[in-house]
């Protein structure tokens, strides 16, 4: 799987890249702002990057041994970012103490594994962040299969991505077309896990 996203690395073609105004401006409003953050598959690293400009301490984790090089050399401090090459599909990538952090940013990344995996990742997420954490989530649904191969075999609807919410309060659901692919509906969610 690393090797994968290491050729979608070396070829520069990388459209997520970047920090949208919009996402931006989401991140801006929580309340109560977060201190910590953990970027599951951060990519090459820019909104841990930015992330960390705004004062958070970030944690972003990747499969891509090129995508982490890639995002340690943009990095002026070492101790922030930490960039760590691990593959999620393993619990191991989430071994961090119950209540680590205050917010997970989830963009584009957990929609690819398997539904189970998704559901384990969900829960875990939910002890890894301080109650009233929030999580940033994105995720891609094929309409029909005109849509590209890679999307309409993404393993989980967000009807069934839903299901695996319990303990998890969705303060903001946005949906929309995609920009960049045909047929493909893309879902944004600002999740808070619920006290207790
Ligand atoms: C579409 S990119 C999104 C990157 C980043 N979240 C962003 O929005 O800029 C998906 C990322 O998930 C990573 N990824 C895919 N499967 C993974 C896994 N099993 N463990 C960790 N990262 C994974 C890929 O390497 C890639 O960087």
């Amino acid at each position: 799987m690393g090797k994968h996203w290491d050729n979608v690395y070396n070829s520069g073609s990388s459209p997520w890249a970047g920090v949208p105004d919009k996402l931006q401006e989401k991140i801006k409003s929580l309340e109560p702002k977060p201190k910590t953050a953990l970027d599951l598959g951060c990519g090459q690293g820019d909104k841990s990057l930015w992330l960390a400009e705004q004062g958070y301490q970030v944690t972003g984790i990747d499969v891509s041994k090129e995508a982490i090089e890639q995002a340690k050399a943009k990095r002026s401090d070492e101790s922030n970012p930490v960039f760590l090459e691990e593959d999620l599909t393993k619990p191991s990538a989430l071994d961090f103490p119950d209540q680590s952090f205050g917010l997970v940013l989830d963009l584009l990344a957990v929609h690819f594994l398997q539904a189970d995996v998704q559901a384990r990742i969900y829960k875990k997420i939910h002890s890894l962040l301080v109650p009233g954490g929030f999580v940033i989530h994105s995720r891609l649904n094929a309409l029909n299969n005109q849509a590209p191969g890679w999307v309409t075999r993404l393993p989980v609807t967000p009807d069934a991505f839903e299901k695996m919410l319990a303990g998890f309060t969705v303060v903001e659901k946005v949906v929309s077309k995609s920009k960049n692919l045909p047929e493909t509906d893309s879902y944004f969610y600002i999740l808070q896990r619920k006290p207790g």
